[in-house]
């Protein structure tokens, strides 16, 4: 059956996309090379934070459904590429999901068919692997027979916003044509689409929204360290400067950063730039350097916690609060939570965690799941708040314990150690 649109990866990007695509009206079919997971959409249950079951359940009610037989790609107007491109050996992406996908559409696609690639990737990706892979594979050319696209996904999850239609969309072509094709594609469900010259500009818009979030946390991560030797309160400091109506845009130290977006996609960048031009760019390295290591820094200011108060770290129970790499949300991908576990078990803590978000977490060391938060806060050693979800009373909880390190700066009373 021919369909508006067809989405590969139905994941934390794609699947609100095809959600706002249903809800404006356009049919759409997700394709995804994993049963699994097909199967349990088409029976109405979400597996991401930002859609409920009865939002599965409203898009297949209005003609969604979810296939792993490439064949069906075969009748839609538009295919949009939303899978993962994590980081390969040697720090460049691994674009085999991409490739995939994309081998999946030239094999299907017909004359007439918009492609557009949304997965975050290094400059030039559109133009040198996706385009001659479809050209050869469907025996049609980009920006005469076909139109072809890259479009970053800025989609924030857990933000209850700014979502899929009101996050203004950029959109680059191979071609002019194919621009406008995917301009009034994306105009049909996203209220403000930007143009920009090309495909390249495109995916390096995106990767400068993210390495500009990396550098500017690595900047607070730095200050934040050099900050608590002065004695100085690095909080207090951004809160007044972030008064400034102009130019100053506040950012916030914490344990580390994770997600895809933040520690990975600037590396695509610094990567391509190093593999090309043969030189380092240099902000990327130097952020990823200091966000890498704020999990170490974090278990170093914990052990000297507890050796103020006469405690070895080796035996003491620790127990950490919030697990994901985000507040209020389960996605659990590249946390800075995993490294600092496994740092404080290499220093000997018995460790244990709480997260409303996190059922079973395996950080690869041994940690105790711990129901009772109010009881377990008051009997650990030391208390690690690394993710402020929104269901944790920092400073109630602060009072409770014998001693509260809060790594995001939400405690408001004396009673806790701030990063
Ligand atoms: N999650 C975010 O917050 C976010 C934000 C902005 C950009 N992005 C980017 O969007 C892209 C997708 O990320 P995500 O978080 O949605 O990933 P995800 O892991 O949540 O989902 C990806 C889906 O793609 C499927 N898949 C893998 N290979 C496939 C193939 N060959 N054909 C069809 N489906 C395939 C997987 O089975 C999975 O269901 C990445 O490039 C990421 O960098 C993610």
């Amino acid at each position: 059956m021919a369909v508006d649109v067809v989405i590969l990866g139905l994941g934390y990007v794609g699947l609100p996309l095809a959600r706002e695509a249903t809800r404006a009206g356009l049919s759409v079919l997700g394709f995804d090379v994993n049963q699994a997971l097909a199967d349990s959409l088409n029976a109405g249950r979400s597996h991401v934070d930002d859609l409920t079951d009865e939002d599965i359940a409203a898009m297949i009610g209005s003609g969604f459904r979810a296939t792993t037989d490439e064949r069906e790609i075969a009748g839609a107007a538009a295919a949009v590429i939303c899978v993962p491109t994590p980081l390969a050996e040697g720090d460049g992406p691994d674009l085999r999901a991409v490739t995939g996908a994309t081998e999946a559409i030239g094999r299907n696609m017909c004359r007439g068919t918009l492609v557009v690639l949304e997965s975050t990737t290094y400059p030039g990706t559109t133009d040198e692997v996706v385009r001659p892979l479809l050209e050869k594979l469907s025996g049609l050319t980009a920006g005469i027979d076909f139109n072809l696209a890259f479009s970053p996904e800025r989609i924030d999850p857990g933000n209850e916003r700014f979502g899929a239609a009101n996050t203004p969309k950029v959109v680059g072509g191979y071609t002019p044509g194919c621009t406008d094709r995917a301009a009034e594609f994306y105009g049909r469900f996203v209220d403000t689409v930007v143009r920009t010259r090309g495909t390249r500009e495109a995916e390096t818009a995106k990767l400068l929204e993210n390495t500009y979030r990396h550098v500017n946390i690595a900047l607070v991560n730095e200050m934040a360290r050099f900050c608590h030797e002065l004695d100085i309160d690095l909080w207090d400091v951004i809160r007044a400067a972030s008064t400034k109506p102009f130019g100053f845009q506040a950012f916030y130290p914490g344990p580390g950063v994770g997600g895809h977006c933040i520690p990975i996609d600037p590396n695509y960048l610094s990567h391509n730039v190093r593999t090309r031009l043969g030189y380092p760019f240099r902000f990327v390295e130097l952020a990823q350097e200091i966000n890498a290591t704020m999990p170490a820094y974090v278990a170093r200011r914990a052990q000297n916690i507890l050796n103020e108060a006469g405690l070895a770290t080796n035996g003491a129970n620790v127990l950490l609060l919030g697990v994901t790499y985000k507040a209020d949300i389960a996605d659990e991908r590249e946390s800075p939570a995993i490294p600092l576990a496994r740092d404080l078990h290499g220093l000997g803590a018995k460790l244990g965690y709480h997260d409303p978000h996190v059922d079973n977490w395996q950080p690869g060391v041994d940690v105790v799941r711990v129901d009772d938060l109010h009881s377990a806060v008051a009997q650990a050693d030391l208390v690690i708040l690394v993710q402020s979800h929104r269901d944790y009373d920092a400073d109630s909880l602060a009072a409770k314990a014998k001693r509260f390190f809060d790594t995001r700066g939400v405690t408001r009373g004396d009673d806790a150690f701030r990063l």
